[in-house]
């Protein structure tokens, strides 16, 4: 059931204080990825959603590094493609970017150019929401190719750090809220 398996997926998420810095509190998704019961039920439970919520979904979107992980896996099991979404200088080829900030300094996210087409009805997957900068920008890559960005899916959502506000009118799915 969904319950069983959103208890198997619970387990597998190992929190570790004052990482990688002091105060934060990360929360690890390797035992999750070890565990292949646990992996399947967060898999599961995704596709669920969207068969649902996002039956005409086109194409998945995945988050460097750590979406990336889920995102492929996902887009197997819906039948649709997968396109990454990474921090600048990795990609070959002509692409777009687009810069925004972290709590301390600045990042850039980069796409190819051809990696979703206009109008194209896609799905951002990342493991984890935080303060919804890294997922924002990444919305804006999507605004600037002219796809149409259905939604955000995480395994986990912190919600003090107010991501959904952040992400705003985009809905975000997550399997697991601390
Ligand atoms: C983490 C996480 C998300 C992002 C969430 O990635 O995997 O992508 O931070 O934070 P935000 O909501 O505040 O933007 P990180 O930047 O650590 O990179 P990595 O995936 O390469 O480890
Ligand atoms: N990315 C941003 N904040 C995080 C946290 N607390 N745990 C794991 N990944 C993160």
């Amino acid at each position: 059931t969904k319950k069983e398996k959103l208890e198997l997926v619970t387990q597998k998420i190992r929190p570790f204080p004052d990482f990688p810095s002091k105060g934060i509190l990360f929360r690890d998704i390797c035992p999750l990825l070890k565990d292949p019961e646990a992996l399947t039920a967060a898999i599961d439970l995704f596709e669920e959603h969207v068969r649902e919520a996002y039956p005409q979904v086109q194409q998945i979107v995945g988050l460097d590094a750590r979406g990336f992980l889920f995102g492929p896996l996902l887009a197997q099991r819906l039948g649709v493609g997968f396109a990454l979404v990474r921090k600048k200088g990795k990609l070959p080829g002509p692409t777009v970017s687009v810069a925004y900030t972290l709590e301390y300094g600045k990042a850039e996210v980069e796409i190819q150019a051809d990696a979703v087409d206009p109008g194209q009805k896609v799905l951002l997957v990342d493991d984890l929401l935080a303060t919804g900068g890294t997922l924002f920008a990444a919305c804006e890559l999507m605004k600037k190719q002219k796809a149409e960005v259905l939604g955000c899916l995480v395994v986990i959502e912190l919600r003090d750090l107010n991501g959904l506000e952040r992400l705003k009118p985009n809905s975000v799915f997550s399997l697991v809220q601390y």
